[in-house]
């Protein structure tokens, strides 16, 4: 079992640096045929200290993230949309030496608990039907297809897979 935790700012450079490192392995492992390199390249500096730091700092943010022996090894992140109840889920990731133990799965229990308290009736994510494990794990946790976004951004498919709780 990994540990659990928001984000600290003393680790915002460690938990950057492990989302862009997961980010590029995805992109190797399943996006590669389906979403362009120069997409991937793109979303990687919203993924930096810095923004991290801006985000721990902002009310509706949110960054979790897990540890194994003070190690980040795993990082989620969104953010509360408004006072309507909806949260929106940016980004999950584990890095791939973690994978396939139940870390996955702790972070987005840690999502949807830390949502739930601030009111959240619902929780959304704009995704990639390529991110085959990811899709996998949502649907695991009852989220479930909504609607497909086509030729969407860099003329790419998406889809949004949401989850309601109550
Ligand atoms: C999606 C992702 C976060 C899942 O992380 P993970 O830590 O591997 O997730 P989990 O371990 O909870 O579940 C993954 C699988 O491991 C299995 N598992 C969990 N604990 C296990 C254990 N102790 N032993 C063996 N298998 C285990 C789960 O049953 C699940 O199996 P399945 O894929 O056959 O359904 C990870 O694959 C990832 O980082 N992908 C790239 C980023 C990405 O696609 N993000 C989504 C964009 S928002």
């Amino acid at each position: 079992m990994a540990t659990i935790e928001e984000l600290a700012e003393e680790d915002a450079e460690e938990a950057a640096e492990a989302t862009r490192d997961c980010m590029r392995d995805a992109w190797e492992r399943w996006e590669k045929d389906y979403y362009p390199e120069e997409a991937m390249e793109f979303d990687l500096p919203r993924h930096s200290a810095e923004e991290y730091r801006k985000r721990i700092a902002l009310p509706d943010a949110f960054i979790i993230v897990a540890k194994e022996r003070g190690r980040i090894v795993g990082v989620c992140s969104g953010h509360v949309v408004g006072k309507g109840g909806v949260a929106s889920l940016g980004w999950l990731g584990v890095a791939p030496e973690s994978r396939k133990q139940g870390i996955g799965n702790q972070l987005l229990e840690a999502v949807e608990e830390h949502v739930k308290d601030r009111g959240c009736h619902k929780i959304s994510v704009v995704t990639l039907p390529c991110l085959t494990d990811a899709v996998r794990l949502f649907f695991k946790r009852g989220w479930v297809p909504e609607c497909n976004l086509t030729r969407h951004s860099w003329k790419v498919d998406f889809m949004v897979v949401s989850k309601w709780f109550d």
